[in-house]
């Protein structure tokens, strides 16, 4: 009878989602480094106060991890003679955040010395940078995640979404991953902070079809504005808030400029091609319900291909494989 008990328990659990993550834990540390997740906060916290880009720079970094062989912390392995890592490959090249988290390692590293992984550190910076500007955790980050041994530069374009993808390319990747619309269109919100270069859009605005047109799905008023920021089609330093007006503060209003056809990127106008996405960008302006999704969708996210138990290792150091 207690074992059937036990048994529609797990069942049930499974359906519902909650046993998602594989082996990730709550508090998996708790014995082994209990004070793990209070150092990472702390220096998250403390990192941010010079550098109000840090929460887009981790949460971006975060998600080029999980997307590319699972929440291992391969985007920070750095390249060696003999091997070309994630890091270098083009969509990875304007990443940041890396030198703090190699800070946070250290520190983690001096009071318990291999028992953090990187990518747990990454997983749990990224939640706590976002988190600050609410003063309590914005989402649930499980723990026991493992480091990869493997990083190539040769697997990212494959994974990594382009900005230039459309809604069935776009989706494609998220399913590959496990994740579904619901997570594409919640989790694109992610860009309602943070900036994007101008070489990575201004087709939109000088060139869309070979003829030196607008894309008709961006608001004119918009690409004005954007094009006195963006002056040329060849210009690659120049960058922009994603979210007009708001993209240093984490909130709801990515879905409503969306909506007002003031996505910055061909793949944020494509949520509102398809139908049953374009319910979901209009179920996700009021930030309540953004916040409540978005939790849920970084808890998957941050459960893609995790390596648990005795797979992988735990790095000495983010950047290099144990030797
Ligand atoms: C849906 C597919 C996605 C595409 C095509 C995409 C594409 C991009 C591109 C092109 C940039 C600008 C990079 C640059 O200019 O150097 C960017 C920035 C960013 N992305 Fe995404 N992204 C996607 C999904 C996500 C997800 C799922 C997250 C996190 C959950 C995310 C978080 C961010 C953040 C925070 C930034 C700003 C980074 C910064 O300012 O440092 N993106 N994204």
């Amino acid at each position: 009878m207690k074992t059937a008990f036990i048994f529609a328990c797990v069942v049930v659990l499974a359906v519902v989602g909650v046993c998602q993550g594989g082996d990730l834990r709550k508090n998996f540390y708790r014995t082994s480094c209990p004070s793990a997740e209070a150092i990472v906060k702390k220096i998250t916290q403390r990192l941010l106060a010079s550098n109000p880009g840090l929460p887009a720079a981790l949460l971006r970094l975060h998600f080029h991890d999980c997307f590319v062989r699972g929440c291992d912390a391969s985007v920070l392995i750095g390249s060696t003679a003999n091997s070309k890592a994630e890091k270098d490959a083009l969509p990875n090249l304007s990443l940041e955040g890396f030198d703090v988290i190699d800070e946070i390692k250290t520190e983690v590293e001096n009071k318990c010395a291999r028992k953090v992984s990187c990518a747990d550190i990454l997983a749990l910076a990224a939640r706590d940078a976002v988190s600050f500007q609410f003063q309590k955790p914005m989402w649930e980050v499980l723990t026991g995640r493992r480091d990869g041994k493997v990083s190539l530069s040769s697997e990212v374009l494959a994974n990594i979404p382009s900005p230039f993808f459309n809604f069935s390319t776009l989706l494609t990747s998220f399913q590959s991953k496990g994740l579904t619309v619901h997570d594409l269109v919640v989790l694109s919100g992610a860009h309602t902070i943070g900036d994007g270069h101008c070489n990575l859009f201004s087709n939109r605005l000088y060139n869309f079809t070979g003829k030196g047109d607008q894309d008709p799905s961006l608001d004119p008023t918009y690409a004005a504005f954007l094009k006195t920021k963006c002056q040329s089609l060849s210009d690659r330093s120049t960058t922009v808030g994603m979210d007009p007006g708001s993209s240093t503060s984490f909130d709801a209003s990515y879905f409503v400029n969306l909506k007002q056809k003031k996505g910055l990127f061909q793949s944020d106008a494509a949520l509102l091609t398809d139908r049953i996405s374009n319910k979901i960008v209009g179920e996700l302006q009021k930030s309540t319900d953004f916040f409540k999704e978005f939790a849920q969708s970084m808890k998957r996210m941050g459960a893609i291909g995790v390596l648990t138990g005795n797979s992988g290792e735990i790095r000495k150091k983010c950047g290099v494989i144990n030797s």
